[in-house]
């Protein structure tokens, strides 16, 4: 039997780029848990699927700790789940496919399990194009909702249970900021703390501010309190995140700044500290003071700089030159000793020409960043850069992208090895996929290092002396205290 299809709302590009909001919206209710779902819930379920970038990560955990107040357990199996979402990235056309790919493989599971709840989430659903296309297209996804909307997950899959409807509930709205909402964390040792949801910046390549909503802040005492329990459950590493964390405190407007947050986070005592993404446009120098102060504020920055060429990085609407991103990281590295770098780099932008491309290899060069993360230009459609006529070919894209690939390479190749014969701090996570004796974990400059030690280093922060370096790994050897 084919289920109605209930449309409560569907996303809207012009919307979604309203940031019209008059005061920041917060919400603090206690989270409802309809009855009918409690008793649905018992001995069932979930699976949830992320993709995309941290603020997904988070989302999930938001949702895993959603689900299991309503009773619902957690399964790695999705062939075990009662209910399975796909929490979806919308920055680059190959994160949709896999999407797309997976949601595709599902149906086969859905026939044979038709009670299976099948659900879609995350960044992907804010675009029109793309709701069109999966209820159209996929007729076994019976839930459909947005970025906003994780608030009503419970009731919608109560309704979507209840009622046997399938629903689409994706707004496009400036946003809330909502506390209190439980969430059970993926990592016992490592933990996300989201200061800021949405971003502002409205890069011309970039789909986030019209997925995410409006830049907008929790408030200090919020973050505080969520850290100092972290801190009290023996958590030894906090990331602060944001899309763009300089920003922080601005929208807040009583002289909150992020310098100010990162001390006062900084103070509790988290054994590490970092945070993550930091625009080079409002770098402040009182971040670069707080950065070099605090031993526990990891000396290890996310720089994105996207593209070496001034002429590119003005039709990026990157706010900063190629300049005055050199002078940010010439102070940074003279302030702060050991610093590590790395970046985002996109090639391939509506009509860059080999030399404005050769710009970008110059500036990896000058930086010599530590890890670089790489990305073809990807069109998303409704942003200013897709209606850009592009005269670059996608195999010039693909030469251009293995070019620079090479000069990363050689950098972090060489960065890597000055490390050889040295001793770090690393945080152990767990033991190594192939060898249960050996140790898995990462240096305050987040490099991966493995080594052989017992079990209950496990948690903890010892010395490695770096025996060998694999470029993005490393060997190395315990040190006895
Ligand atoms: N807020 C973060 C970035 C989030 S997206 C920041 O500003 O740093 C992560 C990275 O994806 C970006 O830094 C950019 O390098 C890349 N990216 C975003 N949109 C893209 C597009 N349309 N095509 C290719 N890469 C893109
Ligand atoms: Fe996208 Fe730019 Fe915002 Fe980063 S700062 S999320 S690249 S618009
Ligand atoms: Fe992707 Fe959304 Fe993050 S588009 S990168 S999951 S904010």
């Amino acid at each position: 039997m084919k289920k109605t299809l209930d449309i409560r709302h569907v996303p809207n590009m012009q919307k979604a780029r309203d940031r019209q909001a008059k005061e920041m919206i917060l919400i603090r209710d206690e989270l409802a848990i309809p009855h009918s779902l409690k008793a649905y819930a018992e001995g069932k379920y979930y699976y949830i699927r992320t993709y995309g970038c941290q603020a997904n990560v988070r989302d999930e955990e938001t949702m895993a700790g959603m689900l299991e107040s309503a009773g619902f357990r957690h399964t790695m199996d999705y062939k075990q789940a009662d209910i399975i979402l796909i929490n979806t990235c919308a920055v680059r056309e190959n994160a949709e496919d896999k999407v797309y790919g997976e949601v595709g493989s599902l149906k086969s599971l859905k026939t044979a399990k038709p009670n299976v709840v099948l659900g879609l989430c995350g960044c992907m659903v804010q675009q029109t194009t793309v709701v069109d296309t999966v209820s159209s297209k996929f007729q076994h996804v019976d839930l459909i909702f947005g970025t906003h909307n994780i608030l009503s997950l419970l009731d919608l899959l109560d309704e979507v249970i209840t009622k046997k409807v399938r629903i689409i509930d994706v707004e496009s709205k400036p946003g809330e900021v909502i506390e209190n909402l439980p969430s059970v964390r993926n990592d016992k040792f490592k933990a996300f703390v989201n200061i800021m949801y949405g971003c502002d910046k409205f890069c011309t390549y970039c789909i986030v501010p019209y997925t995410r909503g409006r830049e907008r802040s929790r408030l200090i005492d919020d973050i505080l309190q969520e850290c100092r329990l972290l801190v009290e459950q023996g958590y030894q590493e906090i990331t602060l995140l944001g899309q763009n964390v300089n920003a922080y405190g601005k929208d807040l407007k009583n002289g909150t700044t992020f310098a100010l947050l990162l001390e006062e986070v900084a103070k509790l005592g988290i054994p590490r500290l970092r945070f993550t993404t930091s625009h080079p446009w409002d770098f402040s120098q009182e971040m670069i003071d707080v950065i070099a102060r605090y031993d526990n504020v990891m000396k290890s920055i996310h720089l994105p700089v996207q593209s070496g060429n001034d002429e590119i990085l003005r039709k990026m609407a990157r706010r900063y030159n190629s300049e005055t991103y050199r002078q940010l990281v010439d102070m940074m590295k003279a302030k702060i000793p050991g610093l590590s770098l790395t970046t985002d780099i996109i090639v391939g932008f509506p009509n860059e020409t080999y030399d404005q491309f050769l710009d970008t290899l110059k500036m990896v060069e000058y930086v010599q960043y530590d890890n670089a993360f790489t990305f073809i230009y990807s069109p998303r459609e409704g942003t200013p850069a897709a209606k850009m006529v592009d005269d670059v070919s996608d195999e010039d894209k693909h030469t251009r992208f293995n070019e620079l690939v090479e000069v990363v390479e050689k950098y972090a190749k060489q960065n890597a090895e000055a490390m050889v014969g040295n001793i770090y701090k690393v945080l152990v996570e767990g033991t190594s996929k192939r060898n249960e004796q050996v140790l898995s974990g990462y240096t305050e400059s987040n490099k991966l290092v493995h080594f052989i030690g017992e079990d209950h280093l496990i948690g903890h922060i010892v010395e490695v002396k770096i025996t060998e370096s694999k470029v993005y790994s490393m060997r190395g050897e315990l040190v006895h205290g």
